[in-house]
């Protein structure tokens, strides 16, 4: 027994000192990096993120000329980021822009700093100027740098063109983020900085971002840095799921993976209650929208496997087909739109529920309109369904053009949906305009007919050495 202490203290050492061989390596420098721009408690707040190699302080500094940036905003010191599968470090820095006592403009220009050291000179336009309405959204899934991939490029273009008001990336990101002991997140954190300090940029977590035994611990520290602010200011404990205000609507991200991984199944009851409560706190009149985004579908009709069947049934009716059904809540709170990504294809229901229709016009629908868009940045071209298409399909993209939904609010009555494809100026793949004249939960009563309630028990085990071992999977 004691030699197997010894051993085992031997190990822990040379483990140790393994990962202190990797720590010591620069993975990135004194010169803030991979500076993202999030949103705040309010329109007048912007959070912004950055990563140095070793420097403490945090402060952005800003101005409305790119040569005079006067104003100060001083943030905590840095946290020191130490990865769990190499023991590499970094330090993640945030600061608050807080726009109440800046004199009012269009466009800001800003610059971050650690430690004396100056990043790049950036600028970003207001979240919605020159014109209060209407607020557009990029809204999409599954976004990495594979081949062949201009959908970075056509929001870039968009962006510039100040068509885009705020990004929101729902989930797997950089396949992986945590991989090559995180480099790969540095490289897709730097590759989209031009474009995620130029707008808002918000995450939400997928199934890639699970790392090791699904602690996500590279997402919670990265994205934790800047949006901890959106998940305080929305009563959640975690940057896996939480809200925000913007104009009209009110958005919602949320963790899906805890309706499918065994290891993760234990947050379900605390997501659906924060998001019950979250429901039931919208003021309608204020944010007649509301949006509910989730890694993973409720309706696809891609793959015959789990994804498309097991997987977001689980998430539609609940665990084990009874627990925790997420689109009780949808009909429950009049849910306008759920948008997911994670199969990757593109898809559009009709309004439906309980896996029914309630109609094919986007007319005052009486349940939430679901749209997948989960091939932004990765899939196979061609590629085909497994499944033939349902009455409550609007649209099937037959063509798997790799895309991004935008989503327009011009009043509290109308809402439009671009699908765009890559490319140059994006093209519209399709298209539709949700009217709706009575926002509210769509019917009372709500109950799952037993025929469409999956009589199996649908549990996913996955492990991250099978998600790797696939590379590019859902
Ligand atoms: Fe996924």
């Amino acid at each position: 027994m004691a030699m197997r202490s010894s051993l085992l203290s031997a190990s822990v050492v040379l483990l140790v000192c393994m990962l202190n061989v990797h720590s010591s390596q620069a993975v990135v420098g004194s010169v803030p990096e991979q500076i993202s721009l999030s949103l705040g408690r309010s329109l007048s707040e912007y959070a912004v993120s950055w990563i140095t190699n070793s420097s403490k302080t945090s402060i952005v500094r800003l101005g409305t000329q790119a040569s005079s940036l006067s104003f100060t905003f001083q943030g905590p010191q840095a946290t020191v980021f130490k990865e769990i599968t190499c023991g590499t470090s970094r330090n993640l820095h945030s600061a608050i822009i807080n726009l109440s006592g800046v004199p009012p403009a269009p466009r800001y220009f800003y610059q971050c700093e650690s430690d004396g050291v100056q990043g790049p000179v950036l600028s970003f336009r207001v979240l919605g100027a020159p014109n209060p309405v209407p607020h557009r959204f990029s809204l999409f899934g599954d976004f990495g740098f594979g081949d062949n991939n201009t959908v970075y490029e056509a929001m870039l273009g968009m962006s510039k063109q100040e068509q885009i008001d705020a990004i929101f990336h729902i989930g797997d990101i950089a396949y992986n983020i945590d991989d090559n002991c995180n480099r790969v997140g540095d490289g897709f954190y730097n590759r989209v900085q031009e474009l995620a300090t130029s707008v808002p940029y918000v995450y939400g977590v997928g199934n890639h971002e699970s790392d090791v035994l699904h602690s996500y611990d590279s997402y919670n520290h990265r994205v934790g840095s800047g949006q901890q602010i959106l998940a305080a200011n929305s009563s959640s404990d975690s940057v896996r799921w939480f809200s925000v205000n913007i104009g009209q609507a009110h958005i919602i991200m949320m963790d899906t993976d805890a309706w499918i991984y065994p290891t993760v199944m234990p947050l379900a009851p605390t997501i659906y209650a924060w998001l019950e409560k979250d429901l039931q706190s919208v003021d309608r009149s204020r944010t007649p929208w509301i949006v509910v985004l989730g890694h993973r579908s409720m309706y696809c009709t891609k793959n015959k496997d789990g994804e498309c069947n097991g997987e977001a049934l689980s998430i539609r009716y609940g665990i084990l087909g009874a627990h925790y059904g997420l689109e009780e809540l949808l009909i429950k709170y009049g849910v306008d739109v759920f948008l997911g990504g994670h199969t990757h294809h593109n898809e559009v229901t009709w309004p439906v529920r309980e896996g029914r229709e309630t109609q094919t016009n986007y007319i005052n629908p009486r349940a939430t309109v679901h749209i997948q868009c989960g091939i932004a940045g990765v899939g196979a071209v061609p590629d085909y369904f497994e499944i033939p298409p349902q009455s409550w399909d609007q649209w099937r993209d037959l063509t798997y053009t790799r895309a991004f939904t935008m989503m327009t609010v011009h009043n509290r009555t109308h809402a439009q949906f671009d699908i765009r494809g890559n490319g140059l100026g994006a093209p519209i793949i399709n298209s539709f305009m949700l009217v709706q004249s009575n926002h509210g939960p769509f019917e009372a009563g709500y109950s799952t007919p037993d025929h469409l309630k999956p009589t199996l028990p649908i549990l996913k085990m996955a492990s991250e050495s099978v998600r790797k071992a696939k590379g590019h999977t859902q």
